[in-house]
C-alpha cells in the first residue's frame, strides 16, 4: 500500500520528464526554461497536442482557431455570467466548463481553453463591479486573457510576461490533476469531463490553489525584517509555508526560476520581486534549519504568485490563469491515456470490518 503513489509508475508519458533530483523539467524535448523563453502559448499548445489529434493545423492556424473560439465562448457563456456566484473562482470556472458541450474532438479540445479563458477574464471583471468584454480573435491568447480581464491594453511586455507563465505551467508529469484528468479520460467521459476533473483537483490549496495563500502571507510579513518573527511563528503553529516543498522536486523547482527571468522583463515598479526574494531567503534558512530531515524549497507557485500579481491579475484568479494553461497539458494527457486502451482502476486494502449479517443492523 502506497497512500500517495510516490513510488508508483501509473502511465508512460511523451509529454514531459520530471526530474525531481536535478531540478529539471523537459517537455518534448525542450527544457521548460527554453521553451519559456522562445516559445509562445499556441506553440506550446501544438507541441503537446502534435501526434494527439490526427487535424491539428499549424502553430498559425491553431492561434486563428483559438481566437474564433473564444469569441463564440463569449457567446456562449455570456447569458450564464450572472449565474457564477460560488464562493471560490475555481468553482465558477467549473460551472462554466460544464456549458461547453462535451466529446473527443479538436474542436472540444479548443473550446475548453477557450471557455476558460474567456470566464476567467470575465469573473475578474465582474468581480469589480465591470461588464465582462468581449475577446478580439485577433490578438494572442496571453494578451487577449489580459485585455479582458484588465479592460486596457497590455503593454508587449505584460503579454509576454504572462505568455512565458502561461507555457511555464502548461504541462508538469503526471500531478494531482492530470492524474484525475487521466482517470476521466479512461473512462472515455471526454475532453471536457476530462477537464473538469483535473480542475477539481488543481482547486485545492496544496496543488494549484498555493498562489493566493502565498500573497497574503507576503502581505502578512509586510517586511523583510519581520520575516524571520513571522516564519518561525508559522511554523511553531504548525502551518505550511505555501510556495515551498514538492513531492517531486528535491531541489529547486526549475519553473521558479523561468518564472522570476519572466518577471524580470517587467519594469522594476512592478509586482513585489525583492520583498518575495528576500522572504524566500528567510523561508529557505528556516526550512533548513526546522525540517533538516525533508529538503524543502521554493516551488513553482510561489513566483507564480509574485509575477501574476504584478501583471494586475486579482489573486483570487490565480489558480483559474493556472488551469487556463493547464487545459493544454490535460488534454494531451487524456489523448494518451485514452490511446492507452486501459482503464485506471486501481484496488484498495480492506480494513474494515469482516462480513456480518445485514440483518442484525436493523436494532441500530
Ligand atoms: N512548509 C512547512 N513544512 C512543510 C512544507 C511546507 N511548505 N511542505 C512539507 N513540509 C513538511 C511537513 O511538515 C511534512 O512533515 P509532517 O508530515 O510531519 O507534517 C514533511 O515536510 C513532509 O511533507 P509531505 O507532506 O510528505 O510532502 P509531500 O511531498 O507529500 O507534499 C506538498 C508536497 C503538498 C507540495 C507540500 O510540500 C506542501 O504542502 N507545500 C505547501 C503547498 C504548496 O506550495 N503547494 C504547491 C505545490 S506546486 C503545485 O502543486 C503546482
Amino acid at each position: 500500500m502506497d497512500a500517495g503513489l510516490e513510488k508508483v509508475i501509473a502511465a508512460e508519458t511523451v509529454l514531459s520528464e520530471v526530474d525531481g533530483k536535478n531540478g529539471h523539467l523537459v517537455i518534448r524535448g525542450y527544457t521548460v526554461e527554453d521553451l519559456a523563453q522562445t516559445e509562445t502559448f499556441e506553440g506550446v499548445i501544438h507541441l503537446l497536442w502534435s501526434g494527439f489529434f490526427e487535424n491539428l493545423p499549424a502553430v498559425k492556424d491553431l492561434r486563428a482557431r483559438l481566437g474564433e473560439a473564444r469569441v463564440t465562448a463569449f457567446e456562449k457563456l455570456a447569458p450564464h455570467f450572472g449565474a457564477l456566484n460560488h464562493d471560490t473562482e475555481m468553482e465558477n470556472l467549473r460551472t462554466a466548463l460544464s456549458f461547453t458541450q462535451d466529446g473527443h474532438s479538436l474542436n472540444t479540445a479548443i473550446s475548453a481553453l477557450a471557455a476558460a479563458a474567456v470566464c476567467t477574464a470575465a469573473r475578474a471583471r465582474m468581480a469589480v463591479q465591470r461588464a465582462p468584454l468581449a475577446p478580439d480573435a485577433r490578438k494572442s491568447h496571453a494578451e487577449d486573457l489580459l485585455a479582458m480581464a484588465s479592460g486596457t491594453r497590455p503593454t508587449p511586455e505584460q503579454s509576454r510576461a504572462l505568455d512565458a507563465y502561461l507555457v511555464t505551467v502548461a504541462e508538469h508529469g503526471l500531478n494531482a490533476s492530470t492524474f484525475a484528468a487521466r482517470i476521466a479520460a479512461s473512462t472515455r467521459a471526454g475532453l471536457i469531463s476530462s477537464v473538469i476533473a483535473g480542475m477539481s483537483a488543481l482547486k485545492g490549496p496544496l496543488h494549484g490553489g498555493a498562489p493566493g495563500p502565498i500573497l497574503d502571507m507576503l502581505d502578512a510579513i509586510g517586511s523583510i525584517d519581520h520575516a524571520e518573527a513571522w516564519i518561525s511563528e508559522a511554523l511553531e503553529r504548525g502551518e505550511r509555508l505555501m510556495g515551498f516543498g514538492h513531492r517531486v522536486y528535491q531541489v529547486r523547482d526549475p519553473r521558479a526560476d523561468a518564472l522570476k527571468r519572466a518577471m524580470r522583463r517587467l519594469p522594476r515598479s512592478a509586482g513585489r520581486l525583492s520583498l518575495a526574494e528576500g522572504i524566500e531567503t528567510g523561508i529557505l534558512k528556516k526550512l533548513a534549519k526546522e525540517k533538516p530531515d525533508r529538503k524543502l524549497d521554493t516551488n513553482v507557485e510561489y513566483y507564480t504568485a509574485v509575477l501574476l500579481e504584478a501583471l494586475g491579475v486579482r489573486r483570487q484568479s490565480f489558480t483559474c490563469v493556472f488551469a487556463c494553461a493547464r487545459i493544454a497539458g490535460w488534454i494531451a494527457h487524456a489523448q494518451e491515456q485514452i490511446s492507452s486502451h486501459r482503464i485506471v482502476r486501481p484496488s484498495a486494502l480492506y480494513i474494515g470490518p469482516a462480513a456480518q449479517r445485514a440483518a442484525d443492523r436493523s436494532n441500530h
